[in-house]
């Protein structure tokens, strides 16, 4: 899973320039599914045919991470930004950054500005430059940055990096995809890889659109009550794969929600009920896809979501992967 993840989160995926993270998940998913295609917002489908009688499942992670747009390009070379999606700034203050084109910087807060101050305006990337005529010559206006991407292994199975939220997502799908690929299963199965979560679940709702599935399941990060100071949350790191019940943007399935609790506990399999209360996933968008589907997600507690180096634990995120078997396998 650990080197799965790597190669995931090796490729640049801003919220609208997803195209890496698409040609390398592509590569990774296509010897397990049937057929790959893109649709016209970016989001990458791949698909496991089943008998014509079943239903259509959709599963979901998006691949889109947060990031900076430049925006204007100061006289001493330093660039403004926009964030593109919700960045934790407080806790990105000095990360290294890294545009599209590889372009490296460091993500800095403006002097005398105060955390609790902390915006996208109170920041500029600095990349070195001398000034803004050798700025230009590395960056446009319009190019964005990630925060360099690397994923490093900590005590036991934790990991930390970029950009875990939601390559993790991701991983799950394709270690999905590969637990079935030879399986006898009536569904159809399309694993979906959606753009612009962190913008607004754009691009699942697109996807889901035109898949109009009957079942539905999303992949992504949640919040974690385990570290001091934290909100009180029952969710926590090594605890098993999280079913969701509830987030901001969505209420799951209560009879999905049950049904996945019921294998969890024939399979052995370690879970724990997750409600978040707030943020929103792609569970959502599929959710009231068309007349509407059955919807829930699984999700892996990280902490320190949306700065430069989430962490989780592997075990969860095999968790989902073997939740997802079990079920699929049980309702076929
Ligand atoms: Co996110
Ligand atoms: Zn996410």
């Amino acid at each position: 899973m650990l080197e799965l993840l790597r190669k995931v989160s090796s490729a640049h995926g801003v919220s609208g320039f997803e195209k890496k993270a698409a040609e390398t998940i592509r590569g990774l998913i296509a010897d397990y599914t049937d057929e790959q295609y893109t649709d016209t917002l970016g989001n990458l489908i791949a698909v496991k045919r089943g008998n014509g009688q079943g239903r259509k499942v959709m599963l979901c992670a998006h691949m889109d991470e947060i990031g900076f747009m430049v925006t204007f390009i100061e006289e001493k070379g330093q660039l403004c930004i926009a964030p593109v999606g919700g960045i934790s700034f407080a806790a990105s203050s000095y990360d290294r950054v890294m545009s599209e084109k590889g372009v490296r910087g460091l993500i800095v807060p403006r002097g005398g500005v105060k955390p609790a101050d902390y915006s996208a305006d109170k920041f500029y990337i600095d990349i070195g430059a001398k000034n803004r005529k050798e700025a230009e010559k590395k960056v446009k206006i319009g190019d964005v940055f990630r925060f360099e991407a690397d994923v490093v292994r900590l005590c036991g199975k934790r990991v930390c990096g970029h950009p875990l939220d939601d390559r993790i997502g991701c991983a799950i799908l394709i270690e999905i995809a590969k637990a079935l690929a030879n399986e006898k299963i009536n569904d159809d199965i399309y694993y979906v890889f959606s753009v612009q979560e962190e913008v607004g679940l754009r691009g699942s709702k697109t996807a889901a659109y035109a898949i109009a599935p009957e079942l539905s399941l999303a992949y992504d990060v949640t919040a974690t009550g385990d570290v001091p100071g934290d909100t009180p949350m029952a969710c926590s790191l090594g605890d098993g794969a999280a079913i969701k019940i509830k987030d901001n943007s969505v209420i799951c399935d209560p009879t999905l929600v049950e049904e996945l609790v019921d294998i969890a506990k024939k399979e052995k399999i370690k879970y724990q009920l997750e409600i978040l209360t707030y943020g929103g996933t792609d569970t959502a968008s599929m959710q009231m896809a068309r007349a509407g589907s059955r919807a829930c997600a699984l999700s892996v507690p990280s902490r320190y979501i949306h700065s430069g180096n989430e962490m989780l634990d592997l075990d969860d995120a095999i968790a989902c992967v073997d939740l997802t078997v079990a079920y699929i396998k049980s309702i076929n």
